[in-house]
C-alpha cells in the first residue's frame, strides 16, 4: 500500500492509537472507510494510485485484497467485461456485498476524480452502477507466500 498505512483495530474498539498491523482478522471496514476513504482530502493522497490505475485495461480483472473500497477498479471497469473483487476478511466481503446491493456507496469525491480523468459526463452514481453490473463475484481469497 503506497499511501495508506495498514491500520486495524478490534471491532468496536477505538483505533486512534494503533499503528501498522497485519491482523486483518480484526480489520474494521467501516472505520477504514470513514478515516481513509471517505474524507474529502483522501482523494489527494489517492491521486497517484488512481492516475496509474487509469491506464489499466483487459477483459477480466481479479482484485486481491479489495477491502471495503472499490476505488482500485473504477478506472479499469471501463475497459473490462468482468470484475471479481476479493478479500480474506469476512467483514470486508460482507461490506462489498452491501456495496453491490447499493446499501453502501463509494465516496463521491473518489468517483468524481476518476470520472474527471476520463473526461466523462456522468454522475458518480451512474458510474458506480456501471461497475456493479460488471462485478461477477465477491470472492473469499487468501494469498499466502
Ligand atoms: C489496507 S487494505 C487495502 C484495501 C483496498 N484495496 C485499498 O487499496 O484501500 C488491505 C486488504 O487486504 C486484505 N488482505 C490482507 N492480507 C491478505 C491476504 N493474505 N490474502 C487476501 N487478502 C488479504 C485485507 O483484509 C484488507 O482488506
Amino acid at each position: 500500500m503506497p499511501f495508506f498505512p495498514q491500520m486495524t483495530a478490534p471491532l468496536g474498539v477505538s483505533m486512534e492509537d494503533l499503528t501498522e498491523t497485519r491482523d486483518y482478522a480484526n480489520f474494521d471496514p467501516y472505520w477504514y472507510v470513514k478515516h481513509y476513504v471517505a474524507p474529502d482530502e483522501a482523494v489527494i493522497g489517492m491521486q497517484t494510485d488512481l492516475d496509474h490505475l487509469h491506464k489499466i485495461g483487459g477483459k477480466r480483472l481479479l482484485d486481491i485484497g479489495t477491502g471495503p473500497t472499490i476505488h482500485n477498479v473504477i478506472s479499469a471497469s471501463r475497459h473490462l467485461d468482468e470484475i471479481f473483487l476479493s478479500d480474506y476478511a469476512p467483514q470486508n466481503l460482507e461490506y462489498l456485498q452491501k456495496w453491490l446491493k447499493k446499501d453502501i456507496s463509494e465516496p463521491t469525491k473518489i468517483m468524481d476524480y476518476v470520472i474527471s480523468l476520463e473526461g466523462c459526463k456522468m454522475t458518480a452514481e451512474q458510474r458506480e452502477n456501471e461497475i456493479r453490473e460488471k462485478v461477477r463475484g465477491i470472492l473469499p481469497i487468501v494469498v499466502t507466500s
